[in-house]
């Protein structure tokens, strides 16, 4: 089995570390890594933020776990040479559209979440976000109107299968959770969104046992702060994926703690947590690892089909977390490096 591990930019390289030394203890038969240059480094090392080595690796892998990319010096690049179109291009080029994105809070952390720690205790849910379409992936440009004035342009879009795709993965992860879905849309606006609904409705006539709902991304939004409790999983668009998941991230308690897996439906499939490069902390010492050594439990779990070492480095995280292990972003002062011995040593 090969796993490619591509790092990036920022705390990408410093997160990984530590996924890589929760694998390595785990000693698993017959698993091999290829390291690739992704995102800024990528583009200042060999011109291009997803160079065809990269590609390469990422295609005769069997999973590729991801750090994270961007780069501030990065930019004002063209918008092909940022360091951004690693991971979207990684999503497209292998058909990674099914992107879900667990939050649970840790009952240790629950007083680090910015909600109450009564509400915040409720957090069981799993955002499924569709990653291959959407306003990210339309024709878009700048153009000059009538008037000479300068405009911007990205054109949303989603087809039927494209979304019946996603419909299938959603109701596939209620039926092995709680059994509710929540598809989460603007169709009182928008006719891609009209369409979402019109999809998902029909897909759920083949799941019966599945309880779905509709509702509007401002007021999911709401609902997410006010009674996350409600949600076992949403499911949605690119771009609304995106944002309600950075904001799930905080109501369990940090960024610094969401995993996330991309599929394809091949059994393939990126690894990666759900935030950014953090530019402001990089190379300080002040990431949390967790979210991607969770990253790499799911890879286990996902694409390898080892669900008991990926038990084993879950249990690992919440017995660190119960030890209190804190990184900065929890309240505590453990740096990078010793957040990754806290889990080792509960490993
Ligand atoms: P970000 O997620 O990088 O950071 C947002 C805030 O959260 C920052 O204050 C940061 O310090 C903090 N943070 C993030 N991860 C943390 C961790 N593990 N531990 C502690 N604190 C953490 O988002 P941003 O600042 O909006 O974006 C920075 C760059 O990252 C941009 O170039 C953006 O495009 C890119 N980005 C990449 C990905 C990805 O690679 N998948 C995801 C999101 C953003
Ligand atoms: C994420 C990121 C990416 C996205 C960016 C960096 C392209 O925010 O993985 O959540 O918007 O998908
Ligand atoms: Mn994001």
């Amino acid at each position: 089995m090969l796993i490619a591990l591509f790092p990036g930019d920022g705390i990408g390289p410093e997160i990984v570390a530590q996924a890589k030394r929760v694998l390595d203890a785990l000693a698993i038969d017959g698993v091999t890594y290829e390291e690739g240059l992704v995102g800024g480094s990528a583009y200042k090392a060999v011109g291009h933020p997803l160079p065809p080595e990269t590609l390469d690796i990422a295609k005769r892998a069997d999973a590729i776990l991801f750090g994270a990319v961007g780069d501030p010096d990065c930019d004002s690049l063209e918008r092909h040479l940022r360091p951004e179109q690693a991971i979207l291009g990684l999503r497209k080029e292998l058909g990674l559209f099914s992107n879900l994105r667990p939050a649970k809070v840790f009952p240790e952390l629950a007083h680090e979440s910015a909600l109450k720690p009564e509400v915040a205790g409720s957090i069981d849910l799993l955002i499924v976000r569709e990653t291959n379409g959407d306003v990210y992936f339309g024709e878009k440009g700048m153009r000059t109107t009538v008037d000479g004035l300068r405009e911007g342009y990205d054109i949303m879009s989603y087809n039927e299968a494209e979304v019946r795709r996603i419909a299938h993965a959603g109701f596939q992860a209620a039926r092995a959770r709680r059994g509710k879905l929540c598809s989460v849309d603007k169709a009182n606006v928008l006719e891609t969104s009209q369409l979402w609904r019109d999809v998902v409705i029909e897909v759920s006539a083949e799941y019966s046992d599945v309880a779905l709902t509709h509702m509007y991304v401002d007021n999911a939004a709401m609902q997410l702060v006010r009674n996350p409790g409600q949600f076992d999983v949403i499911v949605t668009g690119n771009m609304f994926g995106d944002i309600l998941s950075d904001q799930a991230s905080m109501c369990v308690g940090s960024i610094g703690m969401l995993a996330s897996a991309t599929l394809n439906g091949s059994g393939q499939g990126l690894y990666e947590p759900i935030h950014g490069s953090a530019p402001d902390i990089a190379g300080q010492g002040k990431a949390n690892p967790l979210a991607t050594i969770l990253s790499a439990a799911m890879m286990l779990r996902y694409s390898l089909n080892l669900p008991e070492p990926a038990d084993r480095i879950e249990a690992a995280v919440a017995k660190a977390l119960a030890d209190g292990a804190r990184s900065p972003d929890l309240g505590g002062t453990m740096n990078t490096i010793e957040m990754g011995d806290a889990v080792l040593a509960a490993l």
